[in-house]
């Protein structure tokens, strides 16, 4: 609770390009939550550089991030957007909950388990230790509600778990803090091989419907997504691949997979295909669009990372002078 309000945070790596799955999975539910909060949308690059990154690239990525939350519909002077290395707090809180999170704990991560899998020649610390500087970022605005999509429940149990176990030590420090998951989209799997879930990270880039691709770059890859020999569509685990279209659909147009069955009904997969790649191609347009405005607008950004990084830097420090406190750091002399 800040200024008499619940608050969110959520966040996203500026690694790779974003995908529908980002797009349907959260960024699509933070708007539509945004007014009831107190929010924090932060574009964690500390967490990027887990895995090797060109600098520039980096720098760049962190920047279209940042631009594209606002060209989703966050207003920045509404909401708090900002990047995770312009407030040292995350870093400070992060060290402090390390001593409080067990290695056992970490070592159950499937996260740290598929990426180690993916990066063996840099199984680095800081990718062990990832799920503390998630903890962090969450547990440092006090947040009541983190939308993620599935993939990351995992990292908020362990957040609940130590809060949970710090509070029993010196009182209640940290607010405990519960998921939001969209009623649809929260998995998005990738479209050639629906076992998967759709990633920035997949080598076969028709697996992915990316934010920026064009509409007919999107409705190719929904065309040859693929499907069974089955031939109805039905929301059903036999036919995987017609779910996550299904799913796709759902979370653009808002309508129940229900409806969708019935939308469809004696009609082949021809016809759904298209369908679901309209129904993409008109929920991203009007993104790229204001996203292609945007980028022209340089000190308008600038102006919002500077403005954002101080009051996320003011909110956060409210709760390290608590816990540095609790913990039994000095006071330092002012
Ligand atoms: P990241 O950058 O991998 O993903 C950002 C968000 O997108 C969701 N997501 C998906 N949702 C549905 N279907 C998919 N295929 C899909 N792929 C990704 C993710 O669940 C996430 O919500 N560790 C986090 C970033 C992070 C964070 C935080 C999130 C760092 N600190 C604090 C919340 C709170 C991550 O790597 O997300």
């Amino acid at each position: 609770m800040l200024d008499g309000k619940k608050t969110l945070f959520s966040g996203m790596q500026a690694t790779g390009n974003l995908t529908l799955g980002n797009y349907l999975g959260a960024l699509k539910n933070w708007v539509q939550i945004a007014d009831d909060y107190q929010t924090f949308y932060s574009v964690v690059d500390m967490h990027s550089i887990t895995v090797r990154q060109d600098p520039a690239e980096l720098r760049k990525r962190a920047r279209n991030l940042l631009t594209l939350y606002i060209a989703a519909g966050l207003d920045p002077e509404k909401n708090c957007i900002y990047y995770q290395s312009h407030v040292s707090g995350h870093a400070e809180l992060s060290w402090i909950l390390s001593c409080f999170t067990y290695m056992g704990e970490l070592n159950r991560m499937t996260q740290f388990k598929d990426k180690a899998a993916k990066h063996a020649d840099n199984i680095n610390a800081g990718l062990f230790t990832y799920p503390v500087l998630m903890a962090a970022d969450i547990l440092l605005y006090q947040a009541d509600v983190v939308p993620v999509g599935i993939d990351q429940m995992q990292h908020l149990e362990l957040t609940r778990d130590i809060a949970i176990r710090f509070n029993n030590i010196y009182g209640d420090v940290f607010t405990v803090p519960e998921a939001y998951i969209g009623k649809s989209g929260a998995k998005i799997m990738s479209l050639q091989d629906p076992s998967k879930k759709m990633s920035k990270s997949d080598e076969n880039p028709n697996g992915s419907i990316y934010l920026m691709d064009d509409p007919d770059t999107i409705i190719r890859k929904c065309k040859r997504a693929v499907t069974d020999s089955i031939g109805c569509v039905k929301y059903c685990d036999e036919q995987p691949g017609i779910k996550n279209l299904i799913d796709i659909y759902c979370a653009c147009c808002g309508k129940t997979p229900a409806e969708v069955e019935a939308e469809f009904d004696g009609k082949g997969y021809g016809d759904f295909k298209m369908a679901v790649g309209e129904a993409v191609v008109s929920v991203l347009k009007p993104i790229q669009e204001r996203y292609a405005d945007l980028t022209k607008n340089k000190d308008y950004i600038d102006h919002v990372i500077k403005e954002n990084a101080e009051k996320a830097s003011y909110y956060s420090n409210k709760t390290l002078r608590k816990v540095q406190k609790k913990v039994g750091f000095p006071e330092k002399i002012r």
